[in-house]
Parts: C-alpha cells; structure tokens; sequence
C-alpha cells in the first residue's frame, strides 16, 4: 500500500519507520529530516487541511494515518473520508472524545463508565460552587475543557488553589479552551494507560506503555509532553481484561449511541483503585508520543494492514502480536525545555548511536542546515532499545543516549526503574 502519515514528531517517525518495515510505500507531511531515511516527506503542514487532502488525493494514497490530535479535533478525517480516502483517526465528533474534557466525561457517565464525580462549569460562581461540593481531603481537580497542550490540568489539594486555577483558565489563559471548566473529584489509584485500536466495533488492544511525565529522575521537577516509556508496563493481563470490558467496549457503545463512527485509536488514562477497578480519567484521539516509540519497537504483524482494516470497517481479529522483549525509550530533550527550549544545537553521534545493538533513533524535533542536522524542538530524540528485559533494554538505550552529541541535553537517568529496586 501507499500510506500517509501526518505529523512530524518521533511518535509519526516510529510509526513510519514500522509501516515501511511491513513493506508499504509511505509518505509524510510534513515529517522532518530524521523521517526522511524511511519515508518520502512532503511539506505540507498538519494544520493545512485542503493542502492535506489535495497531498492524499493526487498521489492516489490508499490509507491516511493521521497522528496528532490537533487536525483530528479540525476534523481531517472527515475531509480524507468525504474525498474517498480510507483514513485512520475520528472524525471531529469523535475526536471531542480529548478535544471536550466537558463532551467526554458526559459520554462517560451516560455509558455507566467509573469515572470521577464532576461538574461543568462556565462561570466563577458556578465552579467555586462545584468546588466547595467536590473538594474532599484528597482535594479536587480542575480541568479546561478544550485542549491546552497537556497543561490544562491541575490537581488541587485545597480550595484555594482550585478558585485561583477555575480564575485563571475562565480568564483566558489557555483562550477559548478555557471557556468551560470540568470540575472533579480528586482519585487515588495508580495511573496506567492502554490503548485501543478500533474500527468503531472491534477492538485490539496495543501492548501497555508507561510513560515518564516529568523531567526530573524520581518522578520530580515539572511535566512534560513525556521524557521516556516502558513496554510492557505494570498492568496485568486480569487488570487489562477489566479495562476492556468496563472501559474501552463501554465507551464504543456510547460513542455508537451518539451516532459517531470511530476509526481510530482509544487512549485511555486510568487510575486503577486498591481494589483494581478502573475508573477513567481522560481519552486522547491518537497514539502517545513517545508510547508509540516502544510499541512500534515491539510490534510483529502488518501494521499497514491492520489500520486499513480499522479505517475501513474490518479490523481483522489477532493480526497482530509483540516482541516478547521489553522496550525502552529515552527521550533526549534540548536545554531549556520544557520552558523555552533552545533550538538550533548540533545533533552529532546519531550514527555511533544506531549501531548499538537493537536501538532505533527517532527523530522528535531535528532540522536540517546546510549539511547539518539541528536541533529544532523541545524532545529532540526518543533513543529506543529492545532487550531481553528491562535492564537490557535500558543498557543499550543508554549506551546509545552517551554516544548522542547535543549541547546541554537533558534526558532521564530512570526510565524503565519505577516500582523497582535501585
Ligand atoms: P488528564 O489530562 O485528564 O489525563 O489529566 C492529566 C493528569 O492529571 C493525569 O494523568 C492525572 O495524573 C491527573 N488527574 C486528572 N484527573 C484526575 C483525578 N480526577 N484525580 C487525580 N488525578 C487526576
Ligand atoms: N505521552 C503522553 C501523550 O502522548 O499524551
């Protein structure tokens, strides 16, 4: 086949690097230069739909997979669909599921999934009033409704700090995404995602990732998009099972209910209770970056075929299976970030990188000047190993991390140790 990728991050790179290793012709718009060793990249931005769906139309593709949420929310999808081409991502209805904090947790409670008790809120009496009820010891959660790239979250541990946030995003901070508040009850659990393929009926559910939130080893200093992940995590397959059946098939009856076709990825984020029940907290529309780094490390199938299968309404049953090693991803990240990352460093060493044993560099945020590649965003690399196990696989991630030249990099000395001995 002849596939699409849109997006330009190390998630679209592993991606590519996978569907081009079952043998399918790709393309990416609008990719960046570490893409280019295998795929064509074409410079069409994500946020240029007409110029996206002219791209997919004239050279005839046979499948779109779109990665980022941000044009999923613009609703490429349906535009792909309406022109005729089979196109892996929800359309805008579907994609509310991450781009409505307000639009997904009603879907939630209408489809009987656990889920944090909440309230929607537009105004400042209305959320110091959802507060005062929903404030517990373990505090309460305020949220934006629209996307507000990660950061509109913030978990309160007392009533003063929620009015000041509830303030703060109904004033504008993160603009229009902040019109509209979810107010919620604080959980306790332990986080895990799971992810989902799906046809809109059928569901395959990918092998668990754990990602690495914040920049500092020992789970300190502030977020981040995600400085490392882990495949498999710690979820067991009992607790899997109980993801699927309470959360994920729920949430495609509700969808269904609603009258949306969803043909894409499920990313569900979850604290599971100490009596492991799962209980929802959020969807994203799209594969996590950078879980899709490991995932794509580990994954044996056609991938090609299985999200044309998705995209068309016939996701085969079992296509897929995973490496039964474990996989590990740094990320290396430019100084500054995730404040105000510096840009245009030198990337050297990406070769003396590669050569270790069983590692792929992806590439998150390279350009290229003159000869050179540069750094050109925040994650720059997301150094990915494959091993035996975890310690194996952190070995050579870390092997090849040392050999990367990048002035002033930052990356994680602990992916892969959590809930371990040191
Ligand atoms: P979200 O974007 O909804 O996943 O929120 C980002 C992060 O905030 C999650 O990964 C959790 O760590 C935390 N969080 C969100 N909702 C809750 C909740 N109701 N209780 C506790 N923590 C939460
Ligand atoms: N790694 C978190 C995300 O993709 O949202």
């Amino acid at each position: 086949m002849k596939i699409l990728v849109v997006g330009s991050g190390g998630r679209e790179h592993a991606l590519a690097w996978q569907l081009a290793r079952g043998g399918h012709v790709v393309l990416v718009a609008p990719g960046n230069p570490g893409i280019e060793a295998v795929a064509a990249c074409v410079a069409v931005a994500t946020d240029d739909l007409d110029g996206l769906v002219a791209l997919a139309t004239a050279r005839a593709v046979d499948l779109v997979v779109v990665g980022p949420e941000a044009p999923l929310c613009a609703g490429l999808a349906d535009r792909l669909r309406a022109a005729g081409v089979p196109t892996f991502g929800p359309g805008a209805a579907g994609a509310a599921l991450e781009g409505s904090k307000a639009f997904s947790k009603q879907l939630f409670a209408r489809a009987g999934i656990r889920t944090a008790a909440f309230e929607v809120c537009a105004t400042v009496d209305e959320a110091d009033l959802a507060i005062a009820r929903l404030l517990d010891r373990d505090g309460v959660v305020v949220k934006a409704d629209g996307l507000a790239a990660g950061k509109g979250v913030v978990v309160a541990a007392d009533a003063a700090v929620a009015r000041a946030a509830a303030r703060d995003m109904l004033g504008g901070r993160f603009g229009a995404a902040g019109a509209r508040l979810v107010i919620e009850q604080r959980l306790r659990g332990r986080e895990v995602s799971v992810l989902a393929l799906t046809d809109g009926e059928r569901l395959e559910v990918l092998a668990p990732a754990e990602d690495h939130k914040t920049l500092h080893d020992g789970d300190l200093g502030p977020n981040t998009g995600g400085m490392g992940t882990v495949s498999p995590a710690w979820i067991d397959d009992a607790t899997l099972a109980r993801v699927t059946d309470e959360v994920l098939a729920p949430t495609l009856a509700g969808l269904a209910a609603e009258g949306i076709d969803y043909r894409g990825v499920l990313y569900a984020g979850l604290m599971i209770d100490e009596g492991g029940a799962p209980w929802l907290l959020e969807y994203n529309c799209r594969m996590g970056d950078p879980e899709t780094q490991p995932v794509m490390a580990r994954l044996r199938g056609d991938l090609g075929a299985v999200l044309h299968g998705a995209a068309t309404g016939a996701l085969p049953a079992g296509a897929l299976s995973w490496d039964p090693r474990a996989a590990v991803c740094v990320v290396v990240a430019a100084a500054g970030y995730p404040g105000t990352p510096r840009t245009g460093d030198p990337i050297g060493g990406l070769a003396a990188a590669g050569d270790v044993p069983d590692v792929v560099v992806f590439h998150a945020g390279p350009a290229r000047r003159g000869d050179a590649v540069v750094s050109a965003g925040g994650r720059v690399l997301g150094v990915t190993a494959l091993g035996a196990d975890v310690d194996e696989a952190r070995a050579r991630a870390y092997a090849a991390v040392e050999r990367i030249e990048l002035p002033g990099k930052q990356f994680r000395t602990d992916i892969g140790l959590r809930g371990r001995a040191r």
